[in-house]
């Protein structure tokens, strides 16, 4: 993919040049990734708070410093994720040490040539508190990690010779409700231009008229001279067709006018030019087609400036009782909220690993993302843009009233405007962002005017997309909070959907559960008798900290998807939803997250967590991870996977099987079967008996045979739908594990430093079954110019190091991540192997 993107862009560039009769060299802006060789230090680690050997020095910022004894790094990184857990931190935030205070230093030479230009830098993010200096003097900085933000150096700048610049990162001051992660852990960039340029993130591409024969895009381009004179500034328009599969050169489809003026010395101004687009194709989640804008600036006979600016043409509409119309057709939102952290990858944006979890979810049938509880990293939204995905784009979790002590209500008073300025500027171009949130379950949700005032600042950066914010207070869809809203979200609260409808007031207000289900469980593991509801008929026993996975336990607040889809089916106004969560992710491990540290005694969240630790017996829990992944942490499905899949893609003929059906304990115990189809209908067997003939009632997406009885051999499903027989699964109980079996998503890999691929290992019989309750320990070797980045089984209560290149599987499965040595060639080889099995291995090309 990224291969296709530079490609697009060299082309993009080429294309450009050719028209203004320029060569490559005269566009005098550069922006390059300041990712690599940096130099790093952590201090107060976590796990060792009281050391004073551990303290802080004075002067790290210092050009005079020896840094020779930091670590040298690259970035993107999360240096909380090496570990190791510990009992003695917060099961909440993953018993990980993100917790400190973290300083990185880079050194680099600006050249001779660079002297009359503006050089910045810009943080994709930073968590957190960040500071930044260059050669030893105060720059800036930006406290909110999920943040995108830009510094300008060149006050501090020296040319010729090498320039250091340091950036301290607080993490102690931050307060989280999951992991957050530690570090710049997102893509950094440095950005010379002249001293006329467009703003960061300048560019706004709006697209005021859509119809079949013509399009209209609106470009609005801000400018800032900062210069000591006025500028004459000309401003033109390139407008491009970009090819959905990024393989050919895209296709120059409308140029615009020119728009002259004069930029006021130090000032800044605001060009807008409408270009007509003949015959415009839309994007959409089947076919999302994407334009580019390229703008160039000029002046004074010479180029100024150009950038290039992804867009598309679509239209939304949100309605208050017939849903969600994406250019004009109904849409049903089935969407997933995510969290950032890519599992063992910790918090360090991989695009590769966020270009996998889409095409999971894409499998699923999930065509939105929510980025609970903040904006995510840009990458995300290119995917999204380029894959065909909606998003909901969320500011924040906490307004001014704290969930925790130090959260955002630390920050909101002096940066709430900032940060949700900077989350719609530099997302506003996005066709995949079509919501925007204020928040998640904010404690002002008696606020109405602090709602309003928060919408007005995104409205006053982009009036295209409605706002919207995840209510979690029984009366706030009911007591004037959900008027402050485009559209409301409710997060659960199934029990509210009457009242919220029954409002007259409501009638005009679209609604979407902005929030859903919230089910846990973990793959593989399934306990018996089989009960539906609230975790106290759930808990699988003392010392056991799994959750059962026939998808029927949940926390108080939540349900099962089940209840929320009989409510979506019986108000058609409901527009669709976003199940918490699409992938397990690091902290939060619900109903086990509650080993009482940070909570206030007396408090409701500290008594239902004493309650829980006492019914287990302890006093420690090793869970820190979630439970409420589709996916888990891995990124292998959960059954659930295909119940989801089941309601998402009615017309792909599925069927699937739970339990797994080693049972040797279980002969003559009843054992239930749940199926999960797309079918209306289905008989199941065993050992070739029918168990009868089962039919979906109304509201009903599940078929179960509750009283099957366990006698080791084949499970067969048959399902129909419409009486036509319609798909087949089949579940055996296994021989005995013999063998180790490794799968990669693909075989090639870029030697690029940061591709990515996912090998899923599996113990399996001598048939090739996957043999579901081994925890075999796996040891991994890698031949040739390969790494091994990560790995993880998914057990949400494993402390073994994302790191270890040997991990025990976790119910038959394993997860390798490799990555190929930078600017290696040739190919490498991934061994996996256990005691006593066959071992198994794949090659992987580096191309
Ligand atoms: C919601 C909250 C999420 C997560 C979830 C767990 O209320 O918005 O952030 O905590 O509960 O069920």
């Amino acid at each position: 993919m990224r291969k296709a993107l530079s490609v697009k862009l060299l082309l993009t560039a080429v294309l450009f040049v050719a028209l203004n009769n320029l060569n490559a060299q005269t566009n005098p802006r550069t922006r390059v990734s300041f990712n690599d060789g940096w130099k790093f230090v952590k201090y107060f680690n976590a796990n060792n708070e009281s050391a004073t050997s551990d303290k802080e020095p004075a002067g790290l910022e210092s050009p005079a410093l020896n840094d020779n004894s930091w670590r040298t790094l690259d970035l993107p990184h999360d240096w909380a994720i090496e570990g190791p857990f510990s009992d003695t931190l917060e099961n909440n935030t993953g018993l990980l040490p993100w917790k400190g205070i973290g300083w990185y230093r880079k050194h680099f030479v600006l050249d001779n040539d660079d002297r009359d230009k503006r050089i910045y830098i810009d943080f994709d993010g930073a968590m957190a508190y960040s500071e930044v200096w260059l050669n030893g003097k105060y720059v800036g900085g930006w406290p909110y990690g999920y943040t995108s933000f830009r510094l300008d150096l060149t006050p501090y700048a020296e040319f010729g010779k090498e320039n250091i610049i340091a950036v301290r990162l607080d993490t102690k001051k931050w307060d989280s409700r999951w992991y957050p992660g530690a570090g710049i852990y997102r893509n950094v960039w440095l950005v010379k231009t002249k001293q006329v340029h467009i703003s960061y993130n300048g560019v706004f591409c709006t697209t005021p008229e859509i119809k079949k024969e013509k399009a209209v895009v609106s470009v609005s381009t801000e400018i800032e001279n900062h210069l000591n004179t006025p500028e004459p500034v000309t401003i033109k328009v390139y407008v491009f067709k970009l090819d959905k599969e990024w393989k050919k050169a895209p296709v120059l489809v409308s140029v615009s006018g020119d728009n002259t003026a004069l930029i006021p010395a130090m000032q800044k101004h605001t060009f807008r030019l409408d270009i007509n687009v003949p015959n415009p194709v839309l994007w959409d989640i089947e076919n999302p087609e994407l334009y580019s804008a390229v703008v160039s600036v000029s002046g004074k006979g010479e180029v100024m400036d150009a950038t290039d600016t992804k867009f598309g043409f679509r239209t939304l509409q949100f309605t208050a009782r017939d849903g969600f119309y994406l250019n004009g057709k109904r849409v049903e939102i089935r969407g997933v909220c995510n969290h950032h952290d890519l599992g063992a990858l910790g918090a360090a944006i991989n695009t590769r690993a966020l270009e996998r979890q889409l095409e999971i979810l894409k499998e699923m049938g999930c065509n939105a993302i929510r980025t609970s509880h903040n904006p995510p990293a840009p990458e995300l939204l290119d995917l999204c843009d380029r894959m065909g995905f909606l998003v909901e784009d969320e500011a924040f979790d906490v307004w001014k009233t704290p969930k925790k002590r130090g959260d955002y209500n630390k920050l909101f008073y002096s940066w709430h405007v900032e940060d949700l300025k900077a989350m719609v500027r530099r997302d506003r171009n996005h066709p995949s962002v079509f919501i925007w949130s204020t928040g998640n379950e904010v404690n002002d949700q008696n606020n109405p005017a602090l709602s309003e005032s928060l919408k007005a600042i995104i409205k006053s950066e982009d009036i295209t997309r409605p706002v919207t914010s995840g209510c979690n207070w029984d009366e706030s869809g009911t007591n004037g909070f959900q008027k402050t809203l485009d559209v409301f979200g409710i997060n659960y609260r199934l029990y509210r959907y009457d009242a919220f409808f029954a409002l007259k007031d409501n009638d005009n207000l679209p609604f979407h559960s902005s929030e859903s289900a919230s089910t846990i469980s973990s793959r593989g593991e399934y306990f018996f008798p089989v009960v539906e509801g609230d975790l106290n008929n759930n808990l699988p026993g003392k010392g056991i900290f799994q959750i059962s996975s026939y998808d029927l336990a949940y926390p108080g607040w939540a349900t099962t998807p089940d209840q929320q889809w009989t409510m979506q089916d019986k108000y058609p106004g409901v527009f669709g939803e976003f199940v918490w969560t699409g992938f397990d992710y690091i902290g939060e491990p619900t109903p086990y997250g509650g080993d009482l540290t940070g909570l206030r005694p007396g408090t409701r969240a500290y008594e239902r967590a004493k309650e829980l630790l006492d019914k287990q017996n302890v006093t420690e829990v090793p869970s820190r991870s979630s439970y409420f992944g589709i996916l888990d942490l891995a990124g292998f499905k959960k059954d659930r996977f295909w119940l989801y899949q089941s309601k998402w893609r009615p017309d792909l003929p599925m069927a699937h099987i739970l339990p797994h059906w080693n049972w040797p304990e279980r002969i003559g115990l009843v054992t239930p079967v749940h199926v999960y189809t797309s079918g209306d209908e289905a008989e199941l067997f065993l050992n070739g008996k029918s168990l009868g003939k089962k039919k979906k009632g109304e509201y009903e997406y599940r078929l179960r045979w509750d009283d099957v009885v366990y006698q080791p051999g084949e499970l067969k499903v048959i399902a129909y739908k419409d009486g036509q027989k319609w798909a087949e699964d089949v579940m055996k109980t296994t021989g005995k594990a013999s063998k180790v079996s490794v799968s990669p998503d693909r075989k090639e890999i870029s030697p690029d430093g940061k591709d990515l691929v996912f090998i899923t290992v599996k113990i399996e019989d001598k048939n090739g079954l996957m043999v579901p309750r081994s925890n075999n320990l796996l040891e991994f070797t890698i031949e040739g110019p390969g790494r091994i980045v990560a790995t993880d089984a998914g057990d949400a209560t494993s402390h073994e190091s994302f790191q270890a290149k040997s991990k025990k599987a976790f119910n038959g499965m394993c997860l390798v991540i490799v990555a190929a040595e930078k600017g290696s060639a040739g190919s490498f080889t991934v061994k996996a192997s256990t005691k006593g099995l066959k071992s198994g291995e794949v090659k992987i090309d580096i191309q």
